[in-house]
């Protein structure tokens, strides 16, 4: 027989509250979430098990008090279909034919020096940076999302770091570049190191074993390294790399390289879009967070992400290259983080920017979450160890 809360005497809702039940898995001075499994009282009476179950209009994303190990009954119904959408989209590197990039790039009059540039700058930063976001994830934002069915979608979102990892290598590893040189750019690169300098704190402030949420001042440190996260570094640090070689793909130059980085443009902004969710879902459940101090924090933020990102596509780009320059990306990155600032409900930062390239509004916005490349090889058990000579 199912029973109301309605029907509980005020002792019997005490007990259902205490903390050796679920509720002791999540909370601010409780332990971590998720690391102490719930086992029922043997002894419980069918009104006390009743109470203790998850009620979907109780789960919060953050500082939540219900189970984490309970997926049902679904609250945050927009995180499991972006989970589902991910999994629909699943692919992986070795999937993708190689052989024309190798090819191009063992020709010395295939590309361009400033073209080569490009390329390795660009996997100067990747290389490494989806690491960063792996590690954000599984040892930061994780362990502070008390939704599950958020959580669902995070492992998922780790998972999917990997394989862009995994596919950044297979390009160094497949063009035979320098490992060495590549995979220490971002300690040795000013423009790329200067990026992550920016990022790390927002990932250490919430990885210390010793942060947890539940006061104001560190509910805002979540806040803001999930903005951090979401809009400014799946968001906008990514972009001058995928235009760059994404309108390489569209000369068809390295259309290999492309490919891999039209699946990772597809899910990172899907990353993205859930993180945005994320973030205006846990504004409306703590509308205290949201100060005008803390806008202003974030707007200064963004600003220097702008900043930081433009100096990487002066970096990458010292000359014109493809069509395209550095100035151009001055009004993309601008345009992006006035869309990325009304997302999360701040006003736009740099009023009537236009878009320069529509064309990478067209590749993100596509729906394809089927075979969106005619050329994709569909068992993903064949890829183990393709060698393209
Ligand atoms: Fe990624
Ligand atoms: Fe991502």
């Amino acid at each position: 027989m199912l029973v109301w809360e309605e029907d509980l005497k005020p002792a019997e809702k005490a007990t259902a509250n205490t903390a050796t039940g679920p509720a002791a898995n999540a909370g601010a001075n409780a332990t971590p979430q998720g690391s102490t499994p719930h086992v029922a009282a043997p002894a419980e009476s069918s009104a006390t098990a009743a109470e203790r179950r998850v009620k979907a209009a109780d789960k919060r994303i953050i500082n939540g008090q219900t189970d984490v190990n309970q997926l049902v009954p679904f609250k945050y119904k927009w995180a499991w279909e972006k989970y589902l959408a991910t999994c629909a989209n699943h692919w992986m590197p070795q999937e993708v034919n190689m052989s024309r990039d190798i090819a191009l790039w063992k020709d010395p009059n295939g590309l361009t020096e400033d073209e080569r540039r490009i390329i390795k700058r660009n996997l100067g930063f990747f290389v490494t940076a989806d690491s960063l976001a792996a590690n954000n994830i599984v040892l930061g934002t994780y362990r502070h999302i008390t939704a599950p069915e958020c959580r669902q979608f995070l492992l998922r979102q780790a998972f999917e770091e990997a394989i862009h990892t995994h596919a950044y290598q297979y390009i160094v590893e497949s063009l035979g570049l320098d490992e060495s040189e590549i995979f220490n750019a971002y300690n040795e690169v000013k423009s790329i190191r200067d990026k992550d300098e920016f990022l790390i704190p927002f990932i250490e402030a919430i990885m210390d074993p010793n942060f947890h949420t539940g006061t104001v001042a560190t509910d805002q440190t979540l806040l803001k390294s999930l903005i951090v996260f979401a809009c400014l570094m799946e968001g906008l640090f990514f972009y001058v790399g995928f235009t760059q070689i994404l309108a390489m793909g569209r000369q068809n130059k390295m259309t290999g390289a492309a490919e891999q980085y039209q699946y990772i443009l597809r899910d990172e902004s899907m990353h993205c879009n859930f993180g945005i969710d994320l973030i205006n879902q846990i504004k409306l459940e703590n509308p205290q967070l949201w100060t005008a101090e803390f806008k202003a924090e974030i707007k200064a933020l963004f600003m220097r992400a702008v900043e930081l990102e433009y100096a990487y596509a002066e970096d990458t780009m010292p000359r014109g290259v493809l069509g395209l320059n550095a100035s151009m990306f001055k009004g993309y990155l601008r345009y992006i983080a006035n869309r990325r600032a009304t997302q999360i409900g701040l006003e736009e930062l740099f009023p009537n920017e236009e878009n320069p390239f529509p064309w990478m509004s067209e590749m993100i916005d596509l729906k394809k979450e089927r075979n969106f490349f005619e050329t994709r090889v569909i068992e993903y058990q064949s890829g183990g160890a393709l060698s393209w000579d």
